[in-house]
């Protein structure tokens, strides 16, 4: 039987070092040891992007990217989509089991009685420009909500870390619907407490002069699966950095707002928006195959494709097509899913994407169903920051909580110039600018 560790021959000294294997995995600052002299450093490990650098460890979310697996504490996300709410599924994630009935009652009327925003907050959101995009509006109010619960600042005090946390699961629908609203100049709309989490916020978007806005049940369940499916995905880019912005010990409003900061890139929760524009700049299905060869030749990505964990089909994706069909029963087809399906049956076949496994991941459907529940794709990327606030939330307390983490602060290979002297001004000359 073999030993649970790594022999490294370091073949400059000749030196073996001995390096102990925990969860079959080496602790880079063992590296250290391993020096050229005294006087080295010690050897790093370089992965820029943590290609392949575990920065935490974590309880909470499971994905294994080739066999196309995602679980939440344990449970797969398909049972967790079929039989569960997305206020379930938060508790789930934050507290580490699924709650009784009395918890989930206790726990749904505790998220719904913080739904109301200062008004202060309101005023602070109408200081926008009227074509303000609503992702940059959720970001600086949520950051601004710091400005208001001075407390949240007590991130070690349980009580106060959580309410703090349930003040910013309760309020991003009331300020992501507010954004929506002043981006379209309607008048906002207050929380009502009769109704759920996506009803409440589809009430807050969508209602105009009736008396009374009623959701309808099937695209209110379609955004509650929608919303568990985006809660959690482990160290995704947005959550490093709520981790990341986390471990300074800053309060959990302007984590949050950094997270989301993180999530509005296209590369992150930006691409299901890009996926909307790259579909009408298709246009139709005979323009495919000459978008195909465009993205083949390093002309732009084909959105909504391609991950840097699944290498095989997006868990998500598959529950996703299916939740469209049951939006689609009831709004009747968007038509850009028939290029959707389309371009994806080629894409799948195309030995480009074959290669390089880029399977459709979440964010390839969720904008066509979005579009057909009558958002408009500047929204596409806020509906995203809600239930991901959650996720986010989760893993931050996690880091609070973790007695090995510190402030993250990841080393460089520094390949500048080595140390030289300020001439005077007048004696230099011109020198190429180095490229930036
Ligand atoms: C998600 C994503 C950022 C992952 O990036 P990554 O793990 O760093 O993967 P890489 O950029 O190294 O891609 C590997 C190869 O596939 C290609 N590739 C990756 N995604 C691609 C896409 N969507 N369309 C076309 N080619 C793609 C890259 O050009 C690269 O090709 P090469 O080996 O010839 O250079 C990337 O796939 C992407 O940009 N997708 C589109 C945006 C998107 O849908 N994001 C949502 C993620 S949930």
């Amino acid at each position: 039987m073999g030993k649970d560790s790594l022999s490294i021959i370091d073949n400059r000294t000749d030196k073996t070092y001995e390096l102990p294997l925990t969860n079959g995995n080496i602790r880079s600052m063992d590296l250290r040891q391993i020096k050229k002299d005294a006087d080295d450093f010690g050897v790093m490990g370089y992965d820029p992007a943590f290609l392949n650098t575990a920065s935490c460890q974590s309880k909470i979310t499971y994905i294994d990217g080739d066999r196309g697996i995602l679980r939440y504490r344990g449970y797969p996300i398909e049972e967790l989509a079929e039989k569960c709410t997305f206020l379930e599924v938060a508790y789930l994630l934050l507290n580490g089991e699924l709650p009784t009935a009395p918890e989930l009652d206790a726990w749904v009327d505790l998220v719904t009685h913080h739904r109301m925003l200062h008004e202060t907050t309101k005023a602070f959101l109408e200081g926008f420009r009227y074509d303000a995009h609503p992702m940059t509006m959720l970001i600086s109010t949520v950051a601004a909500l710091s400005t208001v619960y001075k407390d949240a600042r007590n991130i070690f005090d349980l009580n106060s870390r959580r309410l703090n946390m349930v003040r910013l699961i309760s309020k991003m629908p009331s300020m992501a619907a507010y954004a929506y609203r002043h981006s379209l100049g309607f008048p906002y709309v207050y929380p009502d407490d009769l109704l759920s989490y996506t009803e409440n916020f589809m009430t807050m978007l969508f209602k105009m002069v009736e008396p009374k806005y009623v959701a309808h049940p099937v695209l209110a369940r379609a955004l509650d699966i929608l919303f568990i499916l985006h809660a959690d995905h482990e160290q995704n880019c947005s959550t490093n950095v709520m981790r990341s912005v986390g471990s300074s010990q800053a309060d959990p409003f302007v984590c949050t707002a950094a997270a989301a900061a993180a999530l509005s890139g296209p590369l992150h929760g930006g691409a299901n928006e890009e996926v909307l524009k790259m579909l009408d700049e298709i246009g139709t299905k005979a323009n495919i195959p000459a978008f195909i060869d465009k993205v083949k030749t390093g002309k732009g990505k084909l959105m909504g494709f391609g991950h840097r964990v699944y290498k095989n089909y997006d868990p998500r994706a598959r529950i996703i097509k299916w939740t469209a069909d049951q939006v689609f029963a009831v709004t009747g087809k968007n038509p850009k899913l028939e290029i959707a399906l389309e371009l994806e049956k080629i894409a799948l076949e195309d030995e480009y994407f074959v290669k390089r496994k880029l399977y459709p991941n979440v964010d390839f459907y969720s904008g066509i169903i979005y579009q057909a529940m009558g958002f408009r794709p500047e929204m596409f990327t806020v509906l995203f920051a809600i239930p991901r606030t959650v996720g986010w939330l989760a893993q931050w307390e996690e880091l609070l909580t973790d007695p090995e983490q510190k402030i993250a602060r990841p080393r460089q290979v520094y390949t500048g110039y080595e140390a030289r002297t300020v001439v005077p001004i007048e004696e230099r000359s011109q020198q190429p600018v180095a490229a930036l």
